[in-house]
């Protein structure tokens, strides 16, 4: 039975590999996470103790990271400050968290010869014109808009490093936007659902017309899996699952979803610095380690994820007064 060290485990993507992973094979999680304002422990509710542990501290202190490395088959390192409005009003976090953190776990894994694999995002490439037919591929040269797809991209090149200079046993996978249950009510998706659910509208930033590549977190979490057991060592695997979708075209298949008009939406201030359009193509991850993805139908997803949000108020309505009160101090609320 492979014991995992699940970094971040406690947040969207983290909380929902554990799940993956408890349900789907028969590997031991330990989870190490910092606890911070992204983290919910309702996430982990009820795991099974003989297969399951969180370990609260941060992937920064070194002595930890080191005990807790040499004593599991693989990390995945899903911990990280995460989003970008954030990075814009205090980026020191994401350097410390994203960059220091990473560096930490690679010493260590170093020093045990433990097997990494690296969780990023295709936002280290920067984005694409709105009108242009091109995707994102392994070959894309990295660019980074904001201070968060910096911190990542700085990561990524850290953990690259370190496979060649040391002969880390690494792999790295750069993912579209997730949806699915137990995602923060900042981001966009759960933001909207649960504005409707408190009575208000729904918030687009600018026109709208930016374009986002929606995958279902699970698609994500089996593609990590993938990874771990057949990915190439050194090698970076880009996820995604053709879901390409203006934000525009988002918002109003929520209201319409949720039994609104589908004109009953703000425009709010733009994001500084807002990337136009991310487009992945997966055609290594599928031509090389065969996988696909299972939720191909975006509306009977997301109509999955409205429900989740309206059956588990319990878990969000917490963290929404915050939240929004952060939004309001950044301009970001209308
Ligand atoms: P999240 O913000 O929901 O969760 C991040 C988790 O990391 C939280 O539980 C937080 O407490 C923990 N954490 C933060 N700082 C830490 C530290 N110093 N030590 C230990 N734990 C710490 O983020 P998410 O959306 O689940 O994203 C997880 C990973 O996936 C990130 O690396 C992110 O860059 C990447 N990613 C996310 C998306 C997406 O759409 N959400 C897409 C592609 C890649
Ligand atoms: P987000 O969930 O923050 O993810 P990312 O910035 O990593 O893509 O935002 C997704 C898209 O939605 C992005 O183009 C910004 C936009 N957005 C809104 O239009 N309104 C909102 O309230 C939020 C939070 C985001």
């Amino acid at each position: 039975m492979p014991s995992l060290l699940v970094t971040g485990g406690a947040g969207f993507i983290g909380s929902n590999f554990t799940h993956w992973v408890l349900d789907n094979t028969d590997a031991t999680v330990t989870v190490l996470d910092a606890m911070t304002y992204a983290a919910n422990e309702a996430s982990l509710a009820q795991l099974p103790e003989n297969r399951f542990q969180l370990v609260r501290g941060s992937v920064c202190d070194a002595d930890l990271v080191d005990d807790l490395v040499s004593r599991h088959d693989a990390v995945v390192h899903f911990a990280a400050e995460s989003h970008n409005d954030n990075s814009l009003a205090g980026p020191a976090p994401f350097i410390e968290t994203n960059i220091v953190g990473t560096f930490t776990l690679l010493e260590a894994v170093r020093k045990h010869d433990v097997r990494l694999h690296h969780i990023s995002t295709d936002e280290v490439y920067g984005d694409l014109g709105l009108n242009d037919p091109a995707k994102l591929t392994p070959q894309t040269r990295y660019n980074p808009s904001s201070p968060y797809s910096a911190s990542k991209a700085s990561s990524d090149l850290l953990v690259r490093a370190w496979v060649r200079s040391f002969g880390v046993q690494a792999t790295i996978s750069n993912c579209s936007n997730n949806y699915g249950p137990r995602q923060h009510v900042e981001k966009f998706i759960p933001r909207q659902i649960t504005e409707i659910l408190q009575g208000r509208r729904p918030k687009l930033y600018g026109d709208g017309l930016n374009v986002r590549d929606w995958i279902h977190v699970d698609d994500h979490n089996s593609a990590v899996w993938t990874i771990l057991e057949s990915g190439r060592i050194g090698e970076t695997y880009l996820i995604g699952a053709d879901g390409e979708l203006s934000n525009k075209t988002v918002i109003q298949l929520i209201l319409e979803l949720m039994g609104q008009p589908t004109d009953a939406y703000d425009h709010v201030n733009d994001r500084p610095g807002h990337d136009l359009r991310y487009a992945i193509d997966a055609t290594k991850l599928r031509e090389e380690l065969g996988w696909r993805p299972t939720y191909t139908n975006f509306r009977a997803g997301l109509a999955a994820t409205i429900d989740w949000y309206r059956a588990n108020e319990s878990w969000w309505l917490p963290h929404k007064e915050a939240t929004e009160a952060a939004y309001a101090a950044k301009g970001l609320c209308g």
